[in-house]
């Protein structure tokens, strides 16, 4: 049977093929690059960095280091070359695009939106970076933005590149206490923040978050705020003098040329901080060349980038997928590169189909979640709008469902349009699993097929790697120019997290099947990672927060899979002794959860039990605290090595009131 003729591939053979920035366009070119990548990683990048990055000085150098030395020598692309990567995103577009939209903002109401050209990007980003150094921002220096999705988070991302700061960008839904333990864990001297974020019509007090995260300890000595709305509720924007700058008084008064500063290929371009299955999150480090190089190929690549797209991606900037697919590769791209900062049911259900009409979006980018939730609510808003300038519609950040895969593209894309499922990951940079539209028949819920210079393996419980179908642990093996470089002032946590599990290979922390046509189908996390409407968050965080109130004594947190969300988070606690005011108790828990790590955060199901399933040696057995909450009591296997069997019992009991 040849592939066409397959049941279950989808091929859509009338796409156009002309006019792609991408050079793959059907199967062989990709059988082709992808067997070039592998056998000439270090030719292949290079010649890619070469075209697709703007260099000052270009690399002869491609790969240093593997995976087997990581520990001693973190791996280096590109090692000699020297740019600015804001030169990549900006300067070099001028010429030729200099009038060509560079940003296309969408407020949260529909009828608030702004276009910044290329030169009118470039103009505003030189600002930028003239009002930073001028408040003693330096080269290497760590900058935290803690912002909404305004234009200006994504100008002072590319400002902190041009003086060769390091951003570290946290997402506007985090707590205080997650705001200030990122700015003390990369020693940042700056914070650069907005009065209020504007989402779903409501308020976000950005401002006010920084002002108690910077209560206490640290080395921030300026706040730069941008003023997105200048009538924002009084207490909710107070200035702090000698501390706080608006803006408008700085930014907007400095000159508009700046001279950007010359950086090494592995000099770091940012951090960015994300949760694993232990201890508090880690800040990923991302350098400049291999990160620029690897989001550019693979955001025109797996979307078939066009000179004329509209492209939108719906993600925070907070999260990586704002990083590379937002600013960075799109700009790099000299793409039009949308900015949404609404929620996707605001102020009605169809506020993604109005935006494409509007907008005529060519290639629209989104998470599971979100189809889900709209998918609830039937065709009727998505068929009241004119989608047919769609042409590639992407999805990432968590598995998806087959059901929701042919919802988006039968009824948004008319089944007309590549459907992209881009697995990858905060580590990755970019795209690593992923169709490549138009060239790769896709399966409806399967990631397909690797990128050039990505090879998977998947990994049994023995360590042994498997050969042909079947199901383990998903690693890679080679290193692409993407992958970050080490954990921000920790690269031994670095080298244990990935590289120890399966010495020589780095663990994704998710599982996967890999099927007779060699697709694979990412089952999720292996680890104690928790994917909540494609929101990372790490069992350990959750569980600290909660045994830091006094009522409780433990507690253990699992995921289990929920219909939207596609996973919910179920907390398992147990009171101190002589508590016994459950509802105090639970709403403290609550309280905490928010507290320490975000609005974002939310217990979905909170059990109160006797005592956690534990082993005579005091070890917790989150797999059977698992299937409980997975709704399968029937399979929790060996209990008899608990200390006290019956515990299980009285949990099953218990989590049978929530489903
Ligand atoms: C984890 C990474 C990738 C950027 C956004 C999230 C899950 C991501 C997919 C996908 C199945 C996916 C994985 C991964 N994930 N994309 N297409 N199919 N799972 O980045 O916060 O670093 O999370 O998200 O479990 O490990 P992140």
């Amino acid at each position: 049977m040849t592939e066409a003729e397959r049941p279950d591939i989808i091929d859509v053979d009338d796409r156009v093929r002309a006019g792609s920035t991408s050079q793959i366009q059907d199967m062989p070119a990709y059988r082709e690059h992808w067997a070039r990548a592998e056998a000439d990683p270090g030719g292949y990048w290079l010649a890619q960095a070469k075209q697709r990055v703007h260099w000052r000085k270009p690399p002869t150098r491609g790969l240093e280091g593997d995976f087997w030395s990581v520990r001693d020598s973190p791996i280096a692309w590109f090692g000699d070359g020297e740019l600015n990567v804001s030169e990549s995103c900006l300067d070099r577009h001028l010429e030729r695009r200099g009038d060509k939209t560079a940003i296309l903002w969408e407020g949260d109401e529909p009828s608030e939106v702004r276009k910044l050209s290329y030169s009118q990007l470039h103009a505003e980003v030189c600002r930028c970076a003239n009002a930073l150094a001028e408040l003693g921002l330096k080269k290497g220096e760590r900058a935290i933005i803690y912002m909404g999705m305004v234009p200006e988070a994504a100008i002072a991302m590319l400002a902190c590149a041009r003086l060769g700061a390091v951003h570290s960008v946290v997402f506007g839904g985090f707590s205080a206490e997650a705001v200030r333990d990122r700015v003390r864990d990369c020693g940042a001297s700056i914070v650069i923040t907005q009065d209020v974020g504007k989402r779903g019509g409501k308020n976000i007090p950005l401002k006010r978050t920084v002002d108690a995260a910077l209560e206490g300890e640290h080395g921030v000595e300026k706040v730069l705020v941008y003023q997105r709305d200048a009538e924002a509720p009084a207490e909710l924007v107070s200035m702090q003098d000698g501390r706080d700058l608006w803006w408008h008084d700085t930014v907007d008064k400095a000159s508009e040329t700046h001279e950007a500063t010359t950086c090494g290929a592995e000099d770091p371009l940012f951090i960015l901080y994300t949760s694993g299955s232990t201890g508090r999150p880690k800040g990923l480090v991302h350098t400049c060349a291999g990160y620029l190089t690897w989001t550019a190929y693979t955001h025109a690549v797996t979307f078939d980038l066009r000179e004329d797209d509209v492209y939108a991606c719906a993600a925070d900037i907070g999260w990586v997928t704002g990083h590379s697919y937002i600013v960075y590769g799109p700009l790099c791209n000299g793409a039009t590169s949308v900015i949404f900062e609404s929620i996707p049911t605001y102020p009605d259900v169809d506020r993604y189909w109005d935006m494409v009409a509007r907008h005529q979006i060519t290639v629209f980018y989104t998470a599971p979640t979100a189809i889900r939730t709209l998918a609830a609510h039937g065709p009727e808003p998505v068929r009241k709008h004119d989608l047919s300038s769609l042409r590639v519609l992407g999805t990432v950040g968590e598995p998806i469902d087959p059901v929701a895969w042919q919802w988006y593209y039968e009824v948004v894309g008319q089944e007309r349009c590549a459907v992209v499922d881009t697995w990858w990951q905060t580590e990755t940079g970019g795209h690593c699993i992923t169709p490549i539209a138009p060239a790769t028949p896709e399966k409806p819920g399967s990631a397909t097929l690797p990128l050039p210079g990505i090879l998977p393996t998947l990994v049994d419980d023995d360590a042994r790697a498997l050969i042909g179908p079947g199901q383990g642990r998903l690693c890679l093996e080679h290193p692409w120019p993407g992958i970050a470089r080490t954990v921000w002032g920790d690269h031994e946590r670095y080298v244990s997290t990935y590289f120890t599990m399966f010495e020589g290979r780095y663990f994704t922390g998710d599982g996967c099947r890999r099927d007779a046509d060699g697709y694979y189908w990412i089952t999720g996390r292996v680890d104690d990672v928790l994917n909540v409407s494609g929101h990372r968050m790490g069992t350990a965080e959750f569980e600290s927060a909660l045994i830091a109130i006094d009522e409780l004594a433990e507690a253990a947190v699992v995921g289990y899979p929920h219909p939207v969300k596609g996973q919910g988070v179920h907390a398992y606690v147990v009171l101190q002794p002589g508590s016994d005011d459950r509802a105090e108790a639970a709403k403290n828990a609550h309280r905490a959860v928010r507290a320490s790590i975000g609005a974002h955060a939310r217990i979905d199901r909170l059990q109160f039990v006797p005592g956690l399933p534990k082993t005579r040696s005091g070890k917790c057995m989150r797999r059977i605290l698992r299937k409980i909450a997975e709704g399968e009591p029937d399979k929790l296997g060996d209990v008899s090595t608990l200390a006290d069997p019956s515990v299980v019992e009285v949990i099953v009991r218990g989590a049978e009131l929530f489903s």
